[in-house]
């Protein structure tokens, strides 16, 4: 019998994708806020030509029928776009959860009540802090009032309010005050999400990155937290990706659930894929969602196993991890096939270790300064 040649090993075809179950409208780059850890990209002029209600009404018609259950509305402000009701009340009516990610910055009694008739599920407002100094401070803003106000809009019609508030090192020693203002409002949930460095917020990383001495106070102040209040506000504390040594499964996997879509129709895996080199990033101006979501470059691109590199293809953890984040491989090795350098099984990750090891120093005495985030002007065709 002849002997059978051992097989060359077959490219590994990813399995076609599952639904975008989680479906993010970031329905404009404008922000009357202008804060340092905004997640917003850098260059977001060239989202400038938002989508029109129309076009906007496609995408949320084409993305439910793909099978997306949970819709975010966000920005930038979503409230600075007078059509987020329309929008709002047409997602209803195609049968979405929806939840309102916001400064609060904008919502009136008047919009309030709008919003709810149109049957705006969820509301998610966002506070920099419990002191009035720092929130506007880091904001740019006097926004500290306005924001309590919202908040009591929120309770005063009935959604379930979820707060969050981004920690760094300015604000991590506040992490009881700030519990006790989300105590205070009636939050029934408050995300307690340190910076991650993507965004503004990388810009100005050497100052926003806490020590681990910071974090651990922090948390073991959440956790006395936790014992104390039981179920009557949740809290959740996220730590620095970089505090880690194992990567998060950022987005769940690329393509697997979530779909997000910029100002301008750039539809994405992540709403940071425009910063990733050599990604053929579609536009629902050009090109159906269903063939976007299924057959595009770049929603193909990080799907799947195939895509991998070692450490990551051998890994006994890559279905859980899908080799962590593909934007913070870029930022930190300088190529997205990388391990997220925040493994401790990457080549890179001591190159972490180092950042984190200069965050413990001291301060420069004369230390960058802040870099706060700007606006452009918009164009929106109506
Ligand atoms: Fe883009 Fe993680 S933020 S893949």
């Amino acid at each position: 019998m002849a002997a059978v040649a051992p097989s060359s090993p077959q490219p590994v075809q990813p399995a076609p994708p599952g639904p975008p179950l989680w479906l993010l409208a970031e329905l404009t780059y404008q922000c009357p806020l202008h804060c340092v850890f905004c997640y917003n990209p850098t260059d977001y002029t060239r989202y400038q030509r938002e989508l029109t209600t129309r076009e906007w009404i496609d995408v949320l018609t084409q993305a439910r029928a793909l099978g997306a259950a949970q819709l975010g509305f966000s920005g930038g402000e979503p409230l600075l776009r007078d059509d987020l009701e329309e929008l709002v009340a047409e997602a209803h009516r195609l049968g979405y959860y929806t939840n309102l990610l916001t400064s609060g910055i904008g919502l009136t009694e008047q919009r309030a009540r709008a919003l709810k008739d149109a049957g705006l599920d969820h509301v998610q407002l966002s506070f920099q802090d419990s002191t009035r100094e720092l929130n506007d401070f880091l904001s740019h803003t006097r926004t500290f009032e306005l924001k309590q106000r919202a908040a009591a809009l929120i309770k005063a019609h009935d959604w379930p309010m979820v707060m969050n508030c981004v920690l760094h090192k300015h604000n991590l020693p506040h992490v009881d005050k700030i519990i006790e203002m989300a105590l205070a409002l009636g939050a029934e949930y408050l995300e307690l999400a340190n910076t991650q460095y993507y965004g503004w917020a990388l810009q100005n990383r050497a100052q926003l990155l806490p020590t681990r001495a910071e974090l651990e106070a922090a948390e073991a102040v959440v956790q006395r937290y936790r014992e104390q209040i039981g179920q009557r506000c949740r809290l959740l504390y996220v730590v620095p990706d970089y505090f880690e040594d194992r990567p998060k499964a950022c987005m769940n996997g690329w393509g697997k659930v979530f779909l997000s879509i910029a100002p301008d129709g750039t539809a994405m895996p992540c709403h940071n894929a425009g910063e990733l080199p050599g990604l053929q990033l579609p536009n629902v101006r050009e090109q159906p969602l269903a063939s976007i979501w299924r057959d595009s470059q770049a929603f193909n691109a990080f799907r799947g196993y195939g895509w991998m590199k070692e450490p990551c293809s051998s890994c006994d953890e890559k279905e859980k991890d899908f080799g962590g984040c593909r934007c913070q491989a870029y930022l930190l090795a300088g190529d997205a096939r990388a391990a997220d350098p925040v493994c401790a099984k990457s080549p890179q990750h001591e190159q972490v270790l180092r950042i984190v090891r200069q965050g413990q120093s001291a301060p420069p005495a004369a230390p960058q300064p802040l870099v706060f985030r700007s606006n452009p002007p918009v164009r929106r065709p109506r």
